[in-house]
């Protein structure tokens, strides 16, 4: 059986219409490296090197407008915007209420996006049952929670905020009901408990006005290098950048770097731009070139693993509650259509409008038959002496990781993997899923991909089920 290469639009097997590709000549579509925008969406420009670009997401809108198609293709990872949070999960004590979460959670596994979990820890959105504790049964409550929280999702949530907004902008403390009950070691007590509950989450802390070095980043930044010097397991920092236009800040991408430069993980959590409403040619230009920078600070860090933008459309956004005569922070207006920022975002990545190619594709009788899954490969990418390359896995029926595995024959060699963990580098390859993206649901599908070096062979790739 040989290879085929087939028109693969980001997330279109998810719709069934891979299917569609495989029974017809098909136009494949090659851009420069990482730029293919119009075909693949921000998650698809993003995943090009192994990032994501995320959003936060209310399943009561996924109806409404172009809100769910945009979802599904623009962004390779979601955060609940507040389904996760206390308030929504246990608003009584001892009683979980899943549903919102578990929708998000199922559409997003549908559609083969990361999911960011925030968040488990905060002062805000949090009943006041809990609240009202005595300091023991608040510290065991708060285990508690992270437990139950994190045991439900395990292993199919990729980062969770652990805490959320513990400083204030002078780099004190917050005095929140958690830390004038449970002291400083609050923090370091939910880390250890969302380590224990799901080890392969990488577990973050979450704040906001730390985009820039300054007090509060700085505690930050103390908070972290004691943690890593204490062996309390911390993976991540997110820097919530609720900017203004005009304010990005010039040290953005040097605050990230000496997170990174402490052995974390970093990235951009709740990214919007707001400005003075309404908006107009001159604010959206300079939100354009704000969206860039702040895209481009991520993107020149190697420890940063993605953005995500708080929302799709400014009709669904925070700010104008918050900050009366603000808004318009977004990267879809009201009216669901395209704001400049989002070409900023692309340009922030390194991406350009593609420069396209199109050859025609053979059309054969299709993928090899998996065990549980299929395997498509294809080249999404060549340059003299590389490559890179796209394996799509589907589910035949509900699974819970997989396999696949083929055999370079030409001296290829994996030099950069994303969304699997490989065997190798070169000659029989087994790559496998990782912690969020192993559970598919009948005919959904997730993606992974590498850059290679060397003349890209066409191999037979085969997928198993675990
Ligand atoms: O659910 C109730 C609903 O029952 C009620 O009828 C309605 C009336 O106002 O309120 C609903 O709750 C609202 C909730 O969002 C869900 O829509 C709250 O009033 C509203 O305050 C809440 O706002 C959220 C805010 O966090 C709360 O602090 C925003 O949607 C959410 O975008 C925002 O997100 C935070 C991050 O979690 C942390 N970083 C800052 C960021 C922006 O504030």
């Amino acid at each position: 059986m040989s290879f085929r290469k087939f028109v693969d639009k980001r997330w279109a097997a998810a719709t069934g219409a891979a299917s569609v590709a495989a029974t017809a000549a098909a136009l494949l579509t090659l851009a420069a490296p990482g730029t293919s925008a119009a075909a693949a969406g921000l998650g698809g420009v993003a995943e090009s090197s192994g990032r994501y670009v995320g959003t936060a997401v209310d399943p009561n809108r996924y109806t409404d407008g172009s809100y769910g198609t945009i979802l599904d293709t623009e962004f390779n990872s979601v955060t609940a915007e507040n389904a996760m949070k206390w308030d929504a999960l246990q608003p009584s004590r001892g009683q979980y209420n899943w549903a919102q979460a578990d929708r998000i959670m199922q559409r997003a596994e549908a559609t083969g996006q990361m999911v960011r979990g925030h968040t488990l820890v905060w002062h805000s959105q949090t009943p006041s049952w809990v609240q009202n504790l005595s300091a023991t049964e608040l510290r065991q409550v708060m285990v508690d929670h992270i437990t139950t929280v994190m045991t439900r999702y395990k292993g199919r949530i990729a980062h969770w905020d652990v805490v959320n907004e513990a400083f204030n902008d002078d780099g004190s403390r917050r005095q929140s009901f958690w830390q004038q009950k449970l002291g400083d070691s609050y923090i370091a007590d939910a880390f250890r408990a969302a380590r224990a509950a799901d080890p392969s989450a990488k577990l973050y802390i979450n704040d906001y006005s730390t985009d820039a070095i300054n007090a509060k980043s700085t505690a930050i930044y103390n908070l972290v290098r004691q943690f890593k010097q204490q062996g309390v397991p911390i993976d991540g920092v997110g820097f919530q950048a609720h900017l203004i236009i005009n304010q990005v800040p010039g040290d953005f991408r040097q605050n990230l770097q000496r997170f990174a430069d402490l052995g974390v993980d970093v990235a951009i959590t709740e990214l919007d731009i707001r400005m003075q409403t309404p908006s107009d040619a001159q604010k959206l230009a300079t939100q354009k070139a704000d969206y860039q920078k702040s895209f481009a600070a991520c993107w020149a860090v190697t420890r940063c693993k993605g953005v995500t933008i708080w929302g799709i459309t400014d009709k669904f956004s925070w700010i104008p509650d918050v900050f009366p005569g603000q808004g318009a922070a977004l990267v879809w207006n009201e009216s669901y259509q395209k704001k400049p920022a989002y070409d900023g975002a692309v340009a922030g990545m390194g991406g350009t409008t593609p420069t396209t190619t199109t050859t025609t594709t053979t059309t054969d009788d299709g993928p090899p038959p998996g065990d549980g899954c299929t395997a498509t490969y294809r080249i999404v990418n060549q340059w003299g002496g590389g490559f890179q390359a796209e394996v799509r896995v589907t589910a035949d029926g509900p699974i819970s990781g997989w396999a696949v595995s083929w055999t370079f024959t030409g001296g290829e060699r994996i030099s950069q993997i994303w969304n699997a963990t490989a065997s190798g580098t070169s000659g029989a390859i087994t790559a496998r899923n990782v912690s969020y993206n192993g559970n598919l649901g009948a005919g959904a599908s997730t993606t992974f991909g590498f850059v290679g070096s060397g003349a890209p062979g066409t191999p037979t790739a085969t997928c198993s089920a675990a």
